[in-house]
């Protein structure tokens, strides 16, 4: 599958993205307003699932179309400064509030900042930034970009929502993303949403090849099942793998390390878990044996209520063969890489000790517990060895 592209005959913009037509397609009837889509939508979907592309390749459509294009950025470090995320959007306008009625004008000198008195009512801002707005687009049509609309300052969502709403039939477009993290979506019947889904395997293979060419196919394969549909997880998981290093599939690493960027993204829930839940969650991460694991033995009498903890914030789910797992691969790496090696280690030796009934998997966890060379692991591997080599 090439890339797509965004436009129509003759003002086609190329956008590097795989597998999103459709959502390049309802772009294009939002900014044309070919379907009388009321001139905005929101996108909502999970880290990494290419929210922010997608609005680059918007800003791209409409720098063709000849729009001006204004853009801002929720950002979590100022979701408690009101009016943020309108200042951010609104600064290049400031040579036309001289142009508002005097109402309007002082209402949004106030709230931006650029002006002292007291705050205007939140109907009086909206209205002026939405005239604003209006009056910007008579010289030259616009699309307000808004990324990150998840972490704007209320005041600033409020605003915007309000401007998103009344846009119909302007020279207005409104674009936003919400990024959301598995829980249901907050629905706004009044403004076009749509949310964005995961690629299949043949879109994140296409990924890969384009992006990443010379990638063997053994770490490609494994890639695909990791990422499972995340474009940010297929981008940054070849940094960590390169092929000379694993040169056949069983060579790769059980659990993958992660890039930054992804430990970031996956670690961001775990880390908000209680110790007990976390050390739960690094057995079933370092044990991978897809069989019932005695956790009370190793964690306490709590352990079932841990479990149901880390159920219920959608990080581990009990699949069709009763067995738990993590929803998504990259949230067990982001489980081990976010341990320490004492807890690691400490996990180890009490899998070893849940294992005895398996004496290669009770080697390789002892292996993994231990500092430096030790003889009764050493045999325990040489014994498996063994084995295996019978088999
Ligand atoms: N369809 C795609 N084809 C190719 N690359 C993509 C695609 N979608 C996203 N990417 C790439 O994946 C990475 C993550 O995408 P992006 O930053 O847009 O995700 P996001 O949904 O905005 O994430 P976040 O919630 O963290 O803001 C970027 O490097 C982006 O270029
Ligand atoms: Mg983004």
């Amino acid at each position: 599958m090439s890339a797509e592209h965004l436009g129509t005959e003759g003002q086609g913009v190329a956008t590097g993205l795989t597998g999103r037509s459709s959502e390049l397609d309802l772009i294009r009837a939002v900014i044309d307003d070919t379907a009388r889509l009321g001139g905005s939508l929101t996108l909502f979907g999970d880290p990494g699932v290419g929210k922010s592309a997608l609005l680059d390749a918007a800003a791209d459509l409409a720098g063709a179309r000849g729009m001006r294009t204004l853009r801002a950025a929720g950002a979590q470090f100022e979701a408690n400064i009101a009016f943020a995320g309108l200042n951010q959007l609104l600064v290049p306008l400031v040579p036309l509030f001289a142009e508002l009625g005097p109402d309007h004008e002082s209402a949004l000198r106030v709230a931006l900042g650029f002006g002292e008195g007291a705050t205007p009512s939140r109907i009086l801002i909206s209205t002026a930034a939405l005239s604003l707005l209006l009056l910007a687009a008579e010289e030259q049509p616009l699309v307000a970009i808004i990324d990150d609309a998840q972490w704007l300052d209320d005041a600033s969502a409020d605003v915007l929502s309000f401007v998103a709403r009344r846009v119909a039939g302007t020279r207005v477009r409104v674009l936003s993303t919400v990024r959301t993290t598995g829980e249901p979506l907050r629905a706004r019947g009044d403004v076009n949403s749509l949310t964005m889904r995961s690629l299949d395997d043949a879109e994140s293979e296409a990924l890969l090849l384009a992006r990443y060419p010379d990638l063997a196919e053994h770490v490609r394969r494994r890639i695909v099942s990791e990422a499972q549909g995340n474009p940010l997880a297929l981008v940054e998981l070849p940094a960590t793998l390169a092929s000379d290093r694993y040169p056949t599939a069983d060579m790769l690493p059980a659990v993958l390390p992660l890039t930054e960027r992804l430990t970031r993204i996956f670690t961001a829930r775990i880390a908000a878990l209680a110790p007990e839940t976390r050390d739960l969650l690094l057995l079933l991460a370092l044990d991978g044996s897809g069989q019932a694991l005695s956790a009370e033995s190793v964690v306490g009498p709590d352990a079932a209520d841990h479990f149901d903890i880390a159920e219920r914030e959608r990080i581990i789910v009990v699949d069709s063969r009763h067995s738990i797992v993590f929803r998504h691969p990259l949230v067990r790496s982001a489980v081990v890489e976010l341990a320490r090696p004492e807890q690691r280690r400490k996990a180890h030796r009490a899998l070893a000790g849940c294992r005895r009934a398996d004496p290669g998997r009770r080697a390789w966890h002892l292996a993994d517990a231990s500092f430096g060379p030790d003889e009764e692991v050493a045999t325990l591997l040489q014994n498996e060895a063994i084995q295996a080599l019978k088999r």
